[in-house]
Order: C-alpha cells, then structure tokens, then sequence
C-alpha cells in the first residue's frame, strides 16, 4: 500500500521547489521505507534543479538527512524497522570491486543514484498518475521515501537528528576532503576557497589532520567569521589574499594544499588554487561546476603540481559516518556549529532565499519537530 506524504517538488531544470503531495510506494526487495526527521539543504540539490547535474524531472529534492526506518523489503539485513539512519548521498553495496577495495566513496551504485532512480529506471515516488525522480534516489525533502539499503547508514550511537543530518552528504564530504582525499598532514599549509557547508567541514578536517595554517578564502563576511569559529587560522575575501598571506607565511614556498569547496567551480578559482600550492602541491577538486574550467599547462608542469577530483571526499561512508558521530560525542568536532537555521518543509523557499543571499552556512529542514529535537 503506497502512502502519500508532502514533498519537495521541481517540475523542471531551473523551476523553484514546490511543496506538494506525492505518493511513495512500499519498499521492494532490499529497499527500506524511512519517516524522515531532517533533510540538509547541500549545494548539489542546486545543481540538480539547474539541470548542471544528471537529474530526472519532475524532481523530489534532498540527498542527505535522518529518518527512522518504517518498513523494510524483502532481504534487507542492514537495519530493521524502528532503526534511526542517516541518508546518505553515497551509497555502499559493500561488495563491488570499490567497496570491496575499501572505496565506499566509488561504489559502482553510485552510477544509479546519479540517475535519480533505482536501477530498473523505476521510480518510488508518484503524483498525478506521473513517475518522480529524487536528488541521489533519495528526495530527503519528502516525509517519507523509499531508498535502496545500501543508501542507509545505521545511526547507532544517540545523536540530535538535525544536525546528524548533514551526516549524509556535507560533513562527510568536507571533512573527507581534507582527510582523505587531499590527505591534509601535521604542519601543512591548507587554502580552502569556499566556507559554506563543506567548505567548513573541510576546515574542521584540516584542523584535526593538524594542518598549521588552515586559510580560507569566501566573499562573505559571515562565512568567513563562521570559518573562523569551526578552526580557520586565517579568514580572508580574496584569492589574491589568501596567496599574498601564503607566499609570505611559507617564505615562499607556498601551500602544499588548495581545497576547492566553493558552490560553482570556475576558471578563476582554479587558477588562483594552483597558483597558491608550491611544488608538486596538490588542488582537490570538490566543488562542482557548470561544464569545462581551464587552466594554463605551464602553471601545472613547472611546480609539477596536481590536480585532482574528490567525490564525496574520499570517505567511506559506513566507516566514515559512524566516525564523524563519535568524534562528535567526544566533543573533537561540533555539528551544531554547521547548522545556522532550521526551516519547517513548508519554507524551503525561504531557506533558499537565505542560501542566497549567503547567512547560512547550513540550513536544516525539520520534517519531524519532536524526534529532531
Ligand atoms: N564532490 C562531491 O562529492 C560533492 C559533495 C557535496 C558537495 N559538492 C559540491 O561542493 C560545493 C560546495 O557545496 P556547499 O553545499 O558547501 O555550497 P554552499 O553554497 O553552501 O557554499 C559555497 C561557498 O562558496 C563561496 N564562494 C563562491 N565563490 C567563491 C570564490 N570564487 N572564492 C571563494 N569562495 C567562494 C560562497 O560564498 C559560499 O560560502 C558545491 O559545488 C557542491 O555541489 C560536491
Ligand atoms: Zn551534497
Ligand atoms: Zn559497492
């Protein structure tokens, strides 16, 4: 019996969400029903309404949040109904050549998820007699969703839902960035460009890696304080900046790593990321843009430096998760600092809106007011 809960909706690239009713059908084989309690507001469901990244439209957005498990399909071991999960944007089959070689992040279901749909191109969301597709075959923006288990991370140690949420897509991938992907050292010189909800996660992962100068470069005033607060050493609005600061606090040898995490990746920032890494530094690449970025061949061959991408920071997703929920419990990293505002579903416009116009690092929606609290 399919049940019908409100959602999210974008009816087409570039249109604005809409809250309406869909229906969700009952979990199939190895997939789980959850009732969510909190969805994170990440950049990638921006790039799925813009049709910058593969999307399925009509379109539920949402690709990270917390929930409990309601139902669950046939040959489903992972959870049981009652469990609480963390959604998460990186699914885990645990068996493929990458889950298998200890690369969650490259899980060959991933390439389902980008579509939106399970693998059969089925979808598990309805409305009007027409199929829905879903922000990483997830749609944490609904109040109920059906999602593969391989989608869920049990949440087992108690943890508020709210913040717990940017536990499926934004922290993992920030602190991810600079852990795993970049593989930040003790004593490293790090430049982010970009604080907002990864961006500050990434810093929190370069501080605890042991970076000795963590700069971040973001426009925003607020983002630039709140970097500060989460263990940015140095804040500052340019990129100029941040290299005027690098070149002279390294006596010129220059960072050993950029960390690129800003909403829309472009030639600029691209250029100013490998301009401020010294020889044979490293540019990780996180952030997503609208198409080709380039960069002169002479700037990457003369320092002989790198440049690579990161998808999901490099972490591991059922190691990962539970670890950033214990660093958290003992009080190494504060999720709550990364939530500015939460939002009932009903006024996702206005987080948007405040997305924005840049005061929020990260909004949360509450679909669950009681369990998130
Ligand atoms: N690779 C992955 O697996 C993965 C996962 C999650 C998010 N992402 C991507 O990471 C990026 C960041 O996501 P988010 O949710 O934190 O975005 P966000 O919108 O919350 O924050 C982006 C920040 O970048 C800043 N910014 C914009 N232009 C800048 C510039 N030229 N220099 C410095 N700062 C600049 C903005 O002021 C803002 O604070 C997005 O492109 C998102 O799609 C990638
Ligand atoms: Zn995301
Ligand atoms: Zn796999």
């Amino acid at each position: 019996m399919s049940i019908t809960t409100r959602a999210a909706v974008c009816r087409a690239a570039g249109e604005p969400w809409e809250v309406t009713d869909v229906e969700v059908d009952d979990p199939g084989p190895r997939e789980v029903r959850v009732r969510m309690v909190a969805a994170g507001l990440c950049h990638c469901d921006e790039h799925a309404r813009t049709g910058r990244s593969p999307a399925l439209f009509p379109l539920v957005g949402g690709h990270e949040g917390t929930g409990v498990v309601e139902l669950v399909g046939p040959g489903v071991t992972r959870v049981r109904a009652g469990d609480p999960v963390i959604l998460c944007a990186a699914p885990v089959c645990g068996s493929c050549r990458f889950c298998s070689t200890g690369r969650q992040n490259l899980c060959e279901r991933g390439r389902e998820t980008a579509t939106g749909r399970p693998a059969d191109g089925s979808a598990r969301f309805h409305a009007g007699g027409e199929d829905l597709g879903a922000v990483a075959a997830l749609g944490t923006l609904a109040g109920h969703l059906v999602a593969s288990e391989h989608s869920v991370v049990p949440l087992r140690e108690p943890l508020p839902m709210a913040p717990a949420a940017l536990l499926g897509c934004t922290v993992p991938t920030g602190w991810g960035t600079a852990v795993h992907a970049a593989g930040v050292a003790a004593g490293d010189t790090v430049v982010v460009y970009g604080a907002g909800g990864v961006g500050a996660s990434t810093v929190i992962g370069a501080r605890l890696a042991g970076a000795r100068h963590v700069v971040v470069v973001d426009p925003v005033p607020f983002k630039r304080e709140r970097a500060a607060a989460v263990g940015a050493t140095h804040t500052v609005a340019t990129a100029a900046e941040a290299h005027a600061f690098v070149a002279d606090t390294t006596w010129g040898r220059l960072a050993e790593h950029a960390l690129l995490t800003v909403d829309d990746l472009d030639d600029a920032v691209l250029c100013a990321a490998l301009d401020a890494v010294g020889k044979t530094g490293l540019v990780t690449v996180t952030a997503r843009g609208d198409g080709a970025v380039r960069a002169p061949s002479g700037r990457i061959i003369g320092f002989q430096r790198r440049i690579h991408g990161a998808r999901f920071g490099g972490a591991r997703p059922l190691i990962d998760v539970p670890r950033l929920v214990s660093l958290h419990t003992a009080g190494r990293i504060d999720l709550d600092q990364l939530v500015t505002r939460r939002y009932p579903l009903d006024r996702i416009a206005d987080a948007h809106r405040d997305a924005r116009d840049g005061t929020l690092v990260r909004g949360v929606v509450v679909h669950d007011q009681e369990a998130a609290a």
